[in-house]
């Protein structure tokens, strides 16, 4: 079965290349990695904004709008909200999501 690749590029530039299974959110994909950088607190509930990342802006245009839950939250992320500020519990991944890349906020908290 086809599992996209998700791209995970720390704020130290290490890249982490990770098969992350559809129906699986891209902070799924790196907690069970155990990739630094994302922390998660909430579990992905959208109540923690500590699963920020920063969209690669091809990427933009495949995922769905902000909801007004996300966008609340994105208020409150450690680091600076930028226009391609997500939080990655929300990205569910599906194959046309194949080759995704997320950078990692310098801290999460
Ligand atoms: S894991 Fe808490 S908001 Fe995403």
């Amino acid at each position: 079965m086809f599992v996209p690749k998700i791209t995970y590029i720390s704020f130290q530039e290490e890249v982490f290349e990770i098969d992350v299974p559809v129906g699986e959110s891209v902070m799924e994909g790196a907690v069970r990695n155990g990739i630094d950088g994302i922390v998660a607190e909430c579990g992905g509930s959208c109540l923690c904004a500590t699963c920020h990342v920063y969209v690669d802006e091809k990427f933009l245009p495949l995922l769905p709008a902000v909801d007004e839950e996300q966008d609340a939250m994105l208020d409150s992320t450690a680091c600076e909200r930028l226009p391609n500020s997500r939080l990655s519990c929300q990205i569910k991944v599906r194959p046309e999501l194949d080759g995704l890349i997320v950078r990692m906020p310098e801290y999460q908290k």
